[in-house]
């Protein structure tokens, strides 16, 4: 496998491209469950993804991350890809299945073994591993007894964490506690359109918040081990509203309590959000807090991690007649869409690099003590194709990167601090309810072969770390 190929449309020595601070890391990102397949190898236990996938009709074409790209196998091959891309960072995620196969009680060394392997690979190759805690694959036995519903999930995420930290804690860099609590709540509990697919008012509620105790109870015991450099990866989002009506003004106001307020507010600024009631009415009785709870969530941090794909457009909307005693969803009379005048990506998502700058800067000014941030993921999904030379032109993709990570570059030169981006994703992968079909990868995988070919996108990257690396 040549990983230095060029091709027709690989960077031209004149590419125009970003300037970022000297010290700016850059990185790839996975994730355990989309990559790693090896789902009963190694003594690893069932999470709530593999029941998901085995339920009839909730992943696109049956697909499952039983082989995902194999890379619990092919991890040798992946960090020799990111030696040659030139990357500082490789973030990945730790399964915890695998660390604790139901969930609590004593590790599985064969687990954490793989784990080790991997950090040592990467320390070889110079690339500084960054490792996610949770990344949706929560252990099947413990959604038996609750899963996030309930706070002893957390409770036991600080025991995995606890564990994890022991082993690894020499070697990791940077600490990412939880990837994107909103999907991990909102749209496993209450829409659920992703593992454990329950459509839950106050459980997704009860989810959101013991994710966050989760969050700062791992903090914890990851300031026990000594380490340094923790963060959390959030996923807040660029809302459009679809006019200046009061209507859609308010109803932007409700999307922003959904997708930013409530992890931003008590994290960051030591609050729940202000407009929870008239975003979820009596579903925000705040049952399941108890005293303590914001001091535990809004412990210090040395970085906030945000991923970034796309805006949202919100216009107000009528709540559906669920009878609320049921208890059902979580309707917060919003209609969320796409903007229509721009490109989409074959997630149907616009591609709108400036709303990127836009939420960087907003960020900063509406939380004066955001820590520094990292952009743990970025990228396209795009309909690759192998041309007749054999080399994937994605030019899209190209294309994405390129102006997204100038939309970065503006908010860097605004004043956001900015200290590193990760794009989304080394490998094409397994798309949670999407399966295979959406390849977000800078790396092609073919799924009969499970051979990795490098893309043009992969190729510009590597030129850009270059140039950065000259200039600095
Ligand atoms: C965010 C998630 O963290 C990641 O798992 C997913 O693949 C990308 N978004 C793309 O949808």
């Amino acid at each position: 496998m040549s990983t230095t190929g060029s091709s027709d449309s690989s960077p031209r020595p004149t590419d125009d491209f970003p300037e970022f601070p000297a010290g700016f890391a850059f990185g790839a990102a996975t994730a355990s469950y989309q990559v790693e397949g090896a789902h009963d190898v190694g003594g690893r236990g069932p999470s709530i993804w593999d029941t998901y996938c085995r339920t009839p009709g909730k992943v696109a074409g049956g697909a499952t991350g039983d082989v995902a790209c194999d890379h619990y196998h092919r991890y040798r091959e992946d960090v020799a890809l990111l030696r040659d891309l030139g990357v500082d960072d490789y973030r990945f995620s730790i399964a915890w299945p695998r660390v604790q196969p139901t969930g609590s009680g004593p590790a599985n060394a064969e687990g954490l073994a793989f784990y080790d392997r991997l950090v040592d690979e990467l320390l070889e190759a110079g690339v500084r591993p960054a490792a996610t805690l949770y990344h949706w694959d929560l252990p099947q036995a413990l959604e038996d007894l609750g899963g996030w519903r309930v706070r002893e999930t957390a409770e036991r995420f600080a025991e995995y964490t606890a564990l994890v930290a022991d082993r690894l804690g020499d070697r990791v860099t940077r600490w990412i506690t939880l990837n994107e609590p909103f999907c991990a709540s909102f749209v496993g509990y209450a829409i659920g359109r992703h593992a454990p697919g329950a459509k839950e008012g106050r459980g997704a509620l009860a989810a959101a918040h013991h994710l966050l105790v989760g969050h700062g109870l791992a903090v914890r015991a990851l300031r026990a081990a000594g380490e340094s450099e923790v963060g959390i990866t959030l996923n807040p989002d660029r809302l459009l509203p679809a006019t200046d009506s009061a209507a859609d003004l308010a109803a932007a106001c409700r999307a922003d309590t959904l997708h930013n307020a409530v992890w931003f507010d008590p994290i960051f600024a030591g609050r729940y959000p202000e407009h929870e009631r008239e975003t979820w009415g009596e579903l925000a009785d705040g049952s399941y807090r108890r005293e303590g709870d914001l001091e535990l969530i809004g412990a210090p941090l040395d970085f906030v991690g945000v991923n970034y794909y796309r805006p949202i457009t919100v216009a107000d909307a009528p709540r559906r007649e669920a009878d609320p005693a049921l208890r059902t969803a979580v309707d917060i009379g919003v209609q969320e869409s796409w903007r229509e005048d721009v490109r989409h990506t074959t997630m149907g998502w616009p591609v709108v690099p400036e709303a990127f700058t836009e939420l960087l800067v907003e960020l900063d000014r509406r939380y004066p003590d955001l820590p520094p941030l990292y952009i743990t993921e970025n990228g396209s999904a795009e309909a690759d194709t192998v041309a007749e030379d054999g080399q994937v032109h994605d030019a899209d993709r190209v294309a994405y990167l390129r102006d997204h990570l100038g939309a970065l570059a503006e908010a860097v030169r605004a004043g956001v601090d900015v200290r590193g981006y990760y794009v989304w994703s080394l490998l094409d992968n397994f798309e949670w309810a999407f399966g295979y079909d959406k390849r977000f990868g800078i790396v092609r995988v073919d799924y009969d072969t499970l051979e990795r070919l490098p893309k043009d996108s992969y190729h510009w990257y590597r030129s850009m770390i270059g140039h950065h690396r000259q200039r600095h």
